[in-house]
């Protein structure tokens, strides 16, 4: 259990809330658990659309560095991380995102998992994985190529382009723009929207616009292992610990 994530169900929307801000909602396994639990017991609580969100000024900084820096000194990736991927890629109900500010690593690839993602206009997007050292995670080098195109995706997930929040939705991943104060209301709409369509054609839709789930597993399975590699290697721990001991 962790109050870093709240839970909250409105009707049939259920909001999936990172509120860590001090550490700008950087993710911890228990944070992972919990968000995944908030995902995988949805169908049994009736709740027919799932709306992740973060804190007022960030979204989510991805990973927990030091929870790398741990794994990478021979703790091991952490099983909560995959539960969460696999939730995410087996979810029968629709997701929708409000990103605020920053979303860093799985703070971006989660949303290539969502079927609605609103934006503020000061939202910045980034996957920084080659520069610490990594490889993509979340299936996004399978997503992000089929959304944009490879080139642009290989400019983000292998160069660490980031996008404004102008770029991401040309880039196929954020389907609104709008002000700040404005981003929690017009998520919650959206979703409200989807959760009074008829839950059964909304499945079957849904079902064969994404295709089979295991696809995805599959390539979260092929990152991870790479991943966990890379972990290990001496680019990332150098990458890690200039982070976790920058001066500002
Ligand atoms: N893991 C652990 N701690 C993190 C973190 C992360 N991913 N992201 C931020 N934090 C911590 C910082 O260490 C800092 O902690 P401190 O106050 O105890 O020193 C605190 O959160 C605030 O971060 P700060 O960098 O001062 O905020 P900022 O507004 O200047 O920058 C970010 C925000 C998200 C751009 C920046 O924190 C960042 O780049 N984080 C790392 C993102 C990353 O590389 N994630 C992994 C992707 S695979």
């Amino acid at each position: 259990m962790t109050d870093l994530v709240l839970i909250t169900d409105d009707g049939p929307v259920r909001t999936i809330r990172m509120t860590r801000p001090d550490k700008k909602n950087a993710l911890t396994m228990a944070m992972y658990d919990a968000m995944a639990e908030g995902i995988e017991t949805a169908p049994k609580a009736n709740i027919r659309c799932l709306l992740i969100g973060g804190a007022p000024v960030v979204f989510c900084a991805g990973n927990d560095i030091g929870d790398f820096l741990q794994a990478a000194m021979g703790g091991g990736l952490g099983a909560p991380i995959l539960r969460f991927l696999y939730a995410l890629a087996r979810s029968d109900t629709p997701l929708v995102a409000a990103v605020q500010g920053n979303a860093v690593g799985v703070g971006t690839t989660m949303l290539m998992h969502c079927d609605h993602v609103v934006a503020s206009t000061e939202a910045r997007l980034s996957t920084p994985f080659v520069s610490l050292g990594l490889v993509p995670e979340a299936a996004s080098s399978l997503i992000a190529p089929r959304l944009m195109g490879h080139a642009r995706a290989f400019s983000m997930l292998v160069m660490g382009k980031p996008l404004n929040a102008a770029e991401a939705k040309d880039a196929g991943i954020v389907n609104t723009i709008v002000a700040p104060d404005a981003v929690e209301a017009e998520a919650m709409k959206a979703a409200q929207h989807i959760a009074i369509l008829p839950p059964q054609a909304v499945t079957a839709s849904r079902r064969l616009m994404r295709g089979t789930p295991e696809e995805i597993v599959a390539r979260i399975d092929a990152e991870a292992d790479q991943f966990k590699e890379r972990l290990k290697s001496a680019e990332a721990q150098a990458a890690f610990t200039a982070f976790m001991t920058r001066k500002r």
